[in-house]
């Protein structure tokens, strides 16, 4: 085991972990199903140590050289200074700890694998449960401003009721799941286990699916391979690859302003700015161990991508991605020591872009959301290639990561999941 966690003596049994244990053990008793509460406040004072005697060089090499050349000195420099003198670990660990979250374990072809999980219900009886999936470098730490709203009642668009019970796995090999078995284990494998986790660990017979980045992959999967219980999907980025814009132009696609902004952020990622794909697709044992004890490292590889990816207007309503989410999404990662075990998702999917659109075989309704300053542009007749798209959104804040980028319009489009909904 890569973690030294004690479980048990910080166990609280609260009213919904005693409801998990019985949906659970109602349906199967083979998962081993526990509450889980981090602890890692005593991993801090080695981070600390580390980040303090790590060296910065004293003045930019080429100060001029621009985000293209990746993540430049005061920016790395500024967050360094946080995370010693003003980031507080033991709050963001309270923070996360607010949740009901559970973790279990199953057999896979004779691998133990354990899955960590947000899991908050809705006081609504008839609340719509749906799973959001995360991606790299993500965590489940980027839905926090979007799971308590999910929960409460509230209206879509169409001014239907509407509330839902919100999971939130850690994808295999990051922060408190445990790394994937096998070198070849891919998306469709880890949808299999979440849709396991979604209908037999927690007993619902039909649920929705919220997806970005690698997890709109395995929420595409999802969409594909279980089509009577996955009912609805909704999903703000594609593991499709996008199309350039000479493509769009050919096909007579025509852009809306915002529109234009992300094919350009598209075309900029695809020329210049996805080097660490190709790293992490290739190689992920030399980035990965480089990287394991040394948070630094990982600050400047992960948040040169929260940077580059997100709004230019990030950290100012209603984005909450700061320097303070910035560091608890790197702490995760460094503290549970699962940066090397995330980056070989690339590895493990090594075409995770497919370039050929294929229609999935359901008729559940799709919902797309386009985020304007996100590194791809999926338009609205590519998007429409999937499956039966209902619904396709544009947004002029936000980036990549929406959970923190812009999350009221995040829960809004999650929320119009309950006008095609039916269990
Ligand atoms: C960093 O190290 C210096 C020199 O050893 C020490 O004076 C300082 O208190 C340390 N800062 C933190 C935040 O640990
Ligand atoms: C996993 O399940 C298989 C088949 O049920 C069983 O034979 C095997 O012993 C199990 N493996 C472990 C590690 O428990
Ligand atoms: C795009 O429009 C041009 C001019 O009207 C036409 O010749 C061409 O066939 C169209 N392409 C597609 C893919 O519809
Ligand atoms: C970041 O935003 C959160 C609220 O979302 C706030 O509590 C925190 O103080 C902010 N951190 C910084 C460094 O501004
Ligand atoms: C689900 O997929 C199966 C197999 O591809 C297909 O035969 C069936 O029609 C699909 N069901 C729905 C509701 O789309």
């Amino acid at each position: 085991m890569r973690l030294t966690l004690n479980f048990v003596s910080h166990l609280v049994l609260t009213t919904t972990f005693t409801t998990i244990f019985v949906a659970a053990s109602a349906s199967n008793t083979g998962f081993d199903v526990k509450p889980f509460k981090i602890d890692l406040a005593g991993e801090i004072p080695h981070l600390k140590s580390l980040v303090n005697s790590t060296r910065l060089p004293a003045t930019a090499l080429y100060p001029n050289a621009g985000p293209s050349k990746g993540i430049d000195l005061e920016t790395l420099r500024d967050l360094r200074t946080d995370w010693l003198t003003k980031y507080d670990w033991e709050a963001q660990q309270a923070e996360l700890n607010q949740f009901s979250v559970v973790e279990f374990s199953l057999n896979v072809s004779d691998h133990w694998i354990t899955v960590h999980f947000v899991h908050e219900k809705s006081a609504e009886p008839d609340a719509i449960p749906v799973i959001l999936l995360h991606g790299w470098p993500g965590s489940f730490h980027e839905f926090v401003p979007v799971i308590k709203p999910l929960t409460e009642s509230a209206v879509t668009s169409t001014g239907k009721k509407v509330a839902f019970n919100v999971v939130v796995p850690s994808l295999p090999g990051f922060v408190f799941s445990s790394a994937p078995p096998t070198t070849n284990w891919n998306n469709d494998d880890t949808a299999r286990i979440f849709n396991t986790l979604m209908t037999e660990v927690l007993g619902y017979s039909t649920y929705a699916v919220h997806g970005t980045d690698w997890g709109s992959g395995v929420g595409y999967s999802m969409y594909a391979s279980f089509n009577k219980t996955v009912r609805v999907t909704h999903l703000d980025f594609l593991a499709f690859l996008p199309p350039s814009a000479e493509e769009i132009a050919e096909n007579n696609i025509t852009l809306s302003d915002v529109q234009k902004v992300t094919e350009q952020r598209f075309t900029f990622y695809d020329s210049i700015g996805n080097s660490y794909f190709t790293e992490q697709t290739t190689k992920p044992n030399d980035i990965g161990l480089a990287l394991n004890d040394n948070p630094v490292g990982q600050l400047a590889w992960i948040g040169s991508k929260f940077k580059l990816w997100s709004d230019p207007r990030a950290g100012t309503p209603p984005s909450v991605l700061n320097n303070t989410a910035i560091l608890t999404s790197v702490s995760l990662y460094y503290l549970t020591q699962s940066f090397l075990s995330s980056v070989w998702i690339y590895a493990q999917n090594p075409t995770g872009f497919q370039t050929v659109y294929t229609k999935a075989a359901t008729d559940a309704p799709l919902l797309f959301s386009q985020f304007e300053y996100n590194i791809g542009l999926w338009p609205k007749e590519y998007v429409a290639k999937l499956g039966n798209l209902v619904s396709y959104k544009v947004h002029d804040f936000g980036g990549h990561f929406a959970g923190l980028d812009n999350p009221p319009a995040l829960i809004e489009d999650i929320r119009d999941i309950g006008i095609y909904f039916k269990a």
